[in-house]
């Protein structure tokens, strides 16, 4: 077992590795989509498309020489995760051929613009994207941001060609399976009640499934969660979902940017999201006092 997990381990940072010239690229993608004013999509998509693709067959490779370790090892996972999961099969690949997807979940706690433009960020940026809603997501969605819908956020979040949605009721989608090669999750934002089940472990939808899963294989999971005052609960619950690996990081915004714009204050949050996945980006503020020249 020891053997399978380290070999599990470092042919998951070979991947991680493959992947971050790649991210790097996304980069400046949107670097230059930010610079340009634009929201995403731009016309140099498919120039730094090419330039990532360049190098895709080595590393795409080692992806999928992983992605057999992986599946080999979680035979005992699968028993559970097989019962519903035909329907996963079809789209089990890294997505994409090159990069490793990102689990995106929004739930029903304020803060919809995170949401929103995190996904924006995330296309510009070309990473492929597993988008899980949940029902009250959709309707922070709609009373934050004034979206109604998979049509509304499509044409609210740019180039939607990486972008795969699940529906929340499905638990036997492809984020529910160890199996899937992943680079992490995000649930963003994040409900307490969200929270509360990723803590106890319930997996009584996709999200909390897909955070169950994301916790057992060791891939990042970040949540984004809004609630003031916390009760002792949230905060144990905080607490707990940290202990098994999450980063918790709350929807509270810093004003030493001294932000001018409410998008001031969501890019400040999305930032710090991007940079937890790695992903290079410019948006927020980066700190330098004291420097001295
Ligand atoms: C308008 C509105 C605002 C809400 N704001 C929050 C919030 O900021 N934080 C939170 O934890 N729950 C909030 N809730 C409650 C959650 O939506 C509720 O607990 C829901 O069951 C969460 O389900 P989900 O996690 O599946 O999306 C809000 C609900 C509504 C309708």
């Amino acid at each position: 077992m020891n053997q399978i997990a380290d070999r599990d381990r470092s042919e998951t940072r070979a991947d991680r590795s493959g992947a971050d010239d790649r991210f790097a690229a996304g980069r400046d993608r949107l670097a230059a989509a930010d610079r340009s004013g634009a929201d995403a999509g731009e016309p140099d998509d498919d120039q730094n498309r090419s330039a990532a693709e360049a190098d895709d067959g080595h590393a795409a490779d080692q992806n999928r020489s992983s992605a057999e370790a992986d599946r080999s090892s979680a035979d005992t996972d699968r028993s559970s995760a097989d019962t519903d999961r035909s329907s996963a099969d079809a789209d089990r690949s890294p997505v994409d051929g090159d990069l490793l997807a990102i689990t995106l979940a929004i739930t029903g706690a304020s803060g919809a613009p995170y949401a929103v433009r995190l996904l924006q960020a995330l296309n510009t940026a070309a990473v492929p994207v597993r988008l899980v809603v949940s029902a009250t997501g959709w309707r922070l969605l709609h009373e934050e941001t004034q979206i109604d819908g998979e049509g509304e956020l499509r044409r609210a979040t740019g180039d939607w060609s990486h972008v795969k949605v699940y529906d929340d009721h499905d638990r036997g989608a492809t984020p529910a399976s160890g199996s899937a090669p992943s680079r992490g999750m995000v649930v963003c934002p994040c409900s307490m009640g969200t929270l509360a089940s990723i803590a106890q472990g319930t997996t009584r939808s996709l999200i909390e499934r897909a955070a169950d899963v994301t916790l057992k294989e060791r891939h990042p999971l970040l949540l984004v969660p809004r609630e003031t005052p916390y009760s002792i609960i949230h905060l144990e619950n905080m607490l707990r979902v940290t202990r098994a690996g999450a980063v918790v990081v709350p929807a509270s915004p810093g004003f030493y940017h001294r932000p001018a714009k409410i998008s001031d204050l969501v890019d400040f949050i999305v930032a710090r999201v991007l940079s937890h996945l790695g992903i290079e980006h410019v948006l927020g503020p980066r700190w330098s006092g004291g420097e001295r020249s």
